[in-house]
């Protein structure tokens, strides 16, 4: 396979993350919403897998204080069991670990196994619930936490 660079996004790349977006998600983010968090938003911060010069996955983080709130993660159907989530995951968690996030959260479909793996397997658990958010549907949101342990030369 060709190697996947895994980079932080930047405002060239919202027509990709849009169109992975429409890809992946019965209710995918607007492309003004895009702008705004990869141009503007001084909270937002996303970070994108690319091979052959093309993107292929994304995800992105709000940073809030000492947490980072996980919007999304997506790779483009033909690309997934390849390992590109699990790349842009780890790097995430591990730019903002070193920059003084130290619990991360996301909302996930309880019916979403594949995610739920991949966050799991990042050390991710269900900590709560969020009956009926997912407006499409009804179902529910599971809210996972991860948290980074204390470090011992505290
Ligand atoms: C979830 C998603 C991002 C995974 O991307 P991916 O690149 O295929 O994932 P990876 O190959 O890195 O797999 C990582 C882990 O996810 C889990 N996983 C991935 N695909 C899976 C599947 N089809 N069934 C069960 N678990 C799966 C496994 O735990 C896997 O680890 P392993 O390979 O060591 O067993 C991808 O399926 C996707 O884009 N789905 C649609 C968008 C979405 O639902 N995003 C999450 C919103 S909360």
């Amino acid at each position: 396979m060709a190697d996947v660079l895994i980079r932080q996004a930047n405002i060239n790349d919202v027509d990709a993350i849009f169109e992975i977006e429409h890809l992946c998600f019965p209710d995918p983010w607007s492309k003004d919403s895009l702008r705004y968090e990869l141009g503007e938003n001084p909270r937002a911060f996303y970070i994108v897998a690319e091979i052959d010069g093309s993107v292929v996955g994304y995800a992105g983080l709000w940073w809030i204080e000492d947490e980072g709130h996980i919007t999304n993660v997506a790779v483009r159907p033909g690309y997934r069991s390849r390992k590109i989530a699990s790349g842009i995951v780890s790097v995430m968690i591990d730019f903002t670990t070193k920059q003084g996030i130290r619990h991360h959260t996301l909302e996930v479909r309880r019916s979403n196994a594949p995610a739920i793996g991949l966050y799991e397997k990042y050390g991710f658990t269900v900590e709560g619930v969020r009956k009926g958010y997912y407006l499409n549907n009804g179902e529910d949101a599971l809210i996972m936490w991860r948290h980074e342990p204390e470090s011992c030369d505290e």
